[in-house]
């Protein structure tokens, strides 16, 4: 009785300690990011996405294109210099390709894990603010003018 007790401690402290070093192991080889799910809008769900985890903080995050696929960021978190009428604290991009048509956000929009956060680094369809001179949402850098500056991802949505 009291051996079996002994044994089942043991079993269970090895079994838990084994679970354990395979946690460890697979957040300090792989992405040191956080889990750029925690960025997706509320109203969207990761099941309607096909993605992948490809190592080393690459992700594939294929989902078909419609009106609503954007993704948004903070102007104060990006190196973009934005025009004297911007009126938002917000910026967003659109996926741009046809609707219902299949893209990987992640490589589209050049996503890379730095610092601890999730960056965008590619703007191939312009970046839409608000104006107050306009009251409109114009948009900048259509030509991909900002290709390579860092925008820190806020929240994604499709
Ligand atoms: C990303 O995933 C989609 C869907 O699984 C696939 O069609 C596409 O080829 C992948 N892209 C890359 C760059 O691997
Ligand atoms: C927005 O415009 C103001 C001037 O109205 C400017 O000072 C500020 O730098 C602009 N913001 C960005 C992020 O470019």
């Amino acid at each position: 009785m009291n051996w079996f007790i002994l044994l089942s401690i043991i079993f269970f402290s090895v079994f838990q300690d084994g679970n354990c070093c395979m946690k460890f192991k697979r957040s300090s080889d792989d992405c040191k990011c956080p889990d750029i799910f925690d960025h997706l809008a509320t109203i969207s769900s990761k099941d309607d996405v096909l993605y992948t985890e490809e190592g080393g903080c690459v992700y594939n995050i294929t989902c078909r294109v419609h009106f609503e696929t954007i993704l948004a960021f903070k102007l104060a978190d990006s190196e973009i210099l934005f025009p004297e009428d911007n009126n938002s604290d917000w910026a967003r991009l659109h996926a741009g390709e046809e609707e219902g048509s299949s893209v990987d956000i992640f490589s589209l929009f050049g996503m890379i894990c730095e610092n601890n956060g999730w960056y965008i680094t590619k703007y191939p369809s312009g970046i839409e603010y608000f104006s107050k001179n306009c009251n409109c949402y114009p948009f900048i850098g259509v030509g991909g003018e900002y290709d390579g500056k860092k925008s820190k991802l806020d929240e994604f949505d499709w």
